[in-house]
């Protein structure tokens, strides 16, 4: 086994381009000497060159002192020849994501490095194994799975492929800590945690928004203001360009065997074929200027007529924090048994929509508004229709909503809104990752936060909106729709139905 720790402990660093650098950043500013080599003549000492300066740059922002960037900087050896690795006790590959190449560089580097070294590939959508598998020895080959940009993103995933040996990756956990990052462990599949668990948002939105349910700028509001995630779905996908992302949700999707809960949409593929690319193009879902969105304006809510206004809700308290808003328009409730001629419906459901809560409720469809209470009422207001829903009492509703200067989102009916959908499904593919055993319950929300800046991990987030009711609007969807990509998995519906929490490991 390698020790980690050892003062004198050498890293032998194959492919300095984006990620290469970022790696060999870390592991020098840890104190490791680090060997570049790069297929491309100079562009090792171009990395030598551009990591001293990013180590430089930090001294000026007072980050570093003089003495740590000089050292650091010392420590990176640009070398000329893949034979110069010999002698290493780690070598970590970021060269082009491709397995031909990738494996015929760890058969060259058996033949160079001593029988102790470890192989450590950044692949982030290769497996693990089949990169192992042209190895005379792949029991010492693991993944190491950056994120960029390698010094800002503070997790790295580590990945036993199916003939790893158990050293390799304990090593590898140990030497994510030098580095200073946290390590998260993941069985070798498609996507490994972060971009197997990140695959719900996206593909949900798209879902709702191919649905015509909203348009792309009011899913990203709700999402942004009532979910709190950093970034909607669209501003994301514009940011990180459909040449990227679509090819990405492609390859999970078909990886996994057209697993419905990964299933991508034709609107993307349609797009990438535009040109529409994102931020890159200028044009993706919104328009860019100097790289930044083009933001685009709420509309302004209409003076709707104040009427009375009747109540019903799916979950324990929605109904009086209804009344609650109500009351503090300055509005009157209608409290009879059933609503008066003239009175708004105003519903809260959770998993169902706004036709089917009235139809199970025997009100009037052209008079009832929906609103989604799962997020709590205070950022923003998400406001559902039924296809009959008359003008006048939308309009009211939206007064009534809006009164209080909440932004209120509209959008039509839709089996769980846009937040309860998009929620449930996050979730849902996070327990799906725990049940198949891919990774620890706290690795998984680990990861999910540190790699892609969700406010809370997925398996917390679902215990703090309950596990019930997130069961619950799958259920519905699925009772809906029919399409199995919204049944539950068996991790949240047995500790929804236990009653306890969805990071609760198997005994
Ligand atoms: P890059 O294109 O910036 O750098 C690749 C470098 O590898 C280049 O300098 C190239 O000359 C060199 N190279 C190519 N073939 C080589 C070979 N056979 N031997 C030695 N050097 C060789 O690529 P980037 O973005 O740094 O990605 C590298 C790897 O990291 C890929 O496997 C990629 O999947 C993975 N990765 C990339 C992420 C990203 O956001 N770009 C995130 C996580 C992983």
């Amino acid at each position: 086994m390698v020790d980690v720790q050892a003062p004198s402990l050498t890293l032998g660093l194959v492919g300095t381009g984006m990620m290469g650098r970022g790696i060999a950043q870390l592991a020098a500013q840890a104190g490791i000497t680090v060997r570049l080599f790069d297929a491309r003549p100079q562009a090792a000492e171009e990395a030598r060159a551009s990591v001293a300066s990013t180590l430089e740059m930090l001294v000026t922002k007072g980050r570093l002192s003089p003495e740590e960037a000089r050292a650091a900087t010392a420590r990176l050896e640009p070398v000329p020849y893949e034979a110069s690795l010999a002698g290493c006790d780690v070598v970590v590959e970021a060269i082009v994501e491709d397995l031909g190449v990738k494996q015929a560089l760890f058969t060259r580097l058996e033949g160079i490095v001593g029988p102790e070294c470890l192989l450590a590939t950044n692949t982030s959508s290769l497996s693990v194994t089949a990169i192992a598998s042209a190895c005379e020895r792949p029991g010492r080959v693991g993944g190491f799975h950056f994120f960029n940009p390698v010094p800002l993103m503070k997790v790295v995933e580590v990945i036993e492929g199916a003939r790893t040996e158990p050293w390799v990756g304990e090593t590898l956990v140990l030497l994510a800590r030098r580095l200073g990052h946290r390590p998260v462990r993941a069985a070798d599949t498609p996507g490994f945690i972060v971009n197997h668990a990140g695959r719900g948002f996206g593909t949900e939105a798209l879902r709702i928004l191919q649905e015509g349910v909203a348009s792309f700028e009011v899913i990203d509001r709700v999402l942004r203001d009532a979910a709190g995630f950093r970034m909607g779905p669209f501003e994301l996908l514009d940011l990180t360009g459909l040449d990227v992302s679509h090819p990405v949700m492609e390859s999970v999707y078909e990886q996994f065997y057209q697993e419905p809960r990964f299933r991508p949409s034709y609107v993307l593929r349609q797009r990438l074929t535009a040109g529409l690319l994102g931020r890159k193009s200028g044009q993706g879902f919104y328009s860019h200027e100097g790289g930044r969105p083009h933001a685009v304006p709420e509309p302004v809510l209409p003076k709707g007529e104040q009427r009375p206004v009747w109540v019903a809700a799916d979950e324990p308290g929605w109904r009086e924090a209804l009344l609650a808003l109500v009351r503090a328009a300055g509005w009157f409730p209608d409290d009879g048994e059933h609503p008066a001629p003239e009175s708004l419906c105003l519903l809260a459901p959770l998993g169902r929509d706004a036709t089917t809560t009235a139809l199970a409720l025997e009100l009037d469809p052209e008079r009832t508004v929906a609103v989604d209470l799962l997020f709590g009422p205070e950022r923003r207001r998400t406001v559902m229709t039924t296809p009959v829903t008359r003008p006048a009492f939308l309009d009211s509703a939206l007064a009534l909503l809006g009164a209080d200067g909440t932004p209120v989102a509209r959008i039509h009916d839709s089996t769980g809104f846009v937040a309860q959908r998009v929620l449930a499904t996050v979730v849902n593919i996070a327990c799906d990752i725990a049940q198949q055993r891919i990774a620890s319950p706290e690795d998984i929300d680990a990861a999910v936060t540190l790699g892609l800046g969700y406010p809370l991990g997925p398996l917390a987030w679902g215990d703090a909106l309950g596990p019930r009711r997130v069961l619950k609007v799958l259920d519905a969807i699925h009772a809906a729709s029919g399409d199995p990509r919204y049944r539950a998995s068996p991790w949240l519906s047995r500790r929804a139905r236990l009653g306890v929490s969805l990071l609760t490991p198997e005994r």
